[in-house]
């Protein structure tokens, strides 16, 4: 039980400070370059982040449950800072304080990230993970959100005159939008709906959905950082999404899984 909370702590961190770091580059590159206080802050959130990562690295399935622990509660502190950040510019931006090149949903979207970061540190710490099966719909209704999020985004920053490429973003966009509302359905259904035949159903349509979504980045990344496509896509933008498509990808893996050896 020890092992698994120090082995599972440590991924989460290794995953999400990455994560954050990137966060807060990708905000100051949406900064207008007058709003200096903002920069200073993202700089200051991407090296925090940064030594968290370096730290969590460093620790290994042999260090100490204690040490881990109190490391858990020192990361959601700096999260919980990083989340506030993220909701300030979004005041900003959505009250026309701030010009810039962040979309008011990216900005939401990062933060949401930050909450679902802060969340599983306290379950960690607490001991608290959901049960299979509402783990099964809690994380289909976030991550499916923000898959949904990521087609948007790519639609919006390729350049219109890739046709083809600006359909296709378009159409994970609706598809997305699909599975997220069939999800928030089998949310409401809850507890009824927490059925062995319903869950794995639900978990195979939407592995085969996200494993084109994930592909679908791969190769954008790919073109983007061989320069073949026109956006405003910076392709650690384009990687960071594709990422997060693979780690939402491990964790269905890993539901069914858990639910073929439940039957
Ligand atoms: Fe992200
Ligand atoms: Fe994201």
């Amino acid at each position: 039980m020890a092992d698994h909370f120090v082995d599972r702590s440590l991924e989460e961190i290794r995953f999400w400070s990455r994560i954050m770091k990137e966060h807060s580059l990708f905000l100051k590159l949406g900064f207008n370059c007058d709003d200096t206080q903002l920069i200073r802050e993202a700089d200051r959130f991407y090296s925090i982040f940064e030594n968290i990562e370096n730290q969590s690295l460093a620790y290994s399935s042999d260090t100490d449950p204690q040490t881990i622990y109190d490391f858990n509660k020192v990361v959601h502190g700096a999260v919980c800072h990083i989340w506030a950040f993220k909701r300030k510019v979004l005041e900003l931006i959505i009250h026309c304080k701030i010009l810039g090149n962040n979309f008011p949903l990216l900005v939401d979207h990062v933060s949401r990230e930050a909450a679902y970061f802060m969340k599983r540190l306290e379950q960690l710490n607490t001991g608290t993970l959901d049960p299979l099966p509402d783990a099964v719909i809690n994380e289909n209704v976030f991550f499916l959100k923000i898959m949904a999020d990521h087609a948007k985004f790519i639609n919006h920053l390729l350049d219109p005159s890739e046709r083809k490429l600006v359909e296709q973003a378009r159409d994970f966009s609706h598809d997305f939008d699909q599975l997220l509302f069939q999800a928030i359905d089998l949310d409401s259904m809850r507890p009824e709906s927490l059925t062995q035949p319903l869950l794995d159903q639900f978990v195979d349509q939407n592995r085969v959905s996200v494993r084109q979504l994930r592909d679908f980045k791969k190769t954008a990344y790919e073109l983007i950082e061989a320069c073949r496509i026109k956006s405003i896509i910076p392709p650690l933008l384009a990687d960071h999404v594709f990422r997060e498509a693979s780690h939402f990808l491990e964790i269905l893996d890993s539901f069914e899984l858990e639910l073929s050896a439940t039957k």
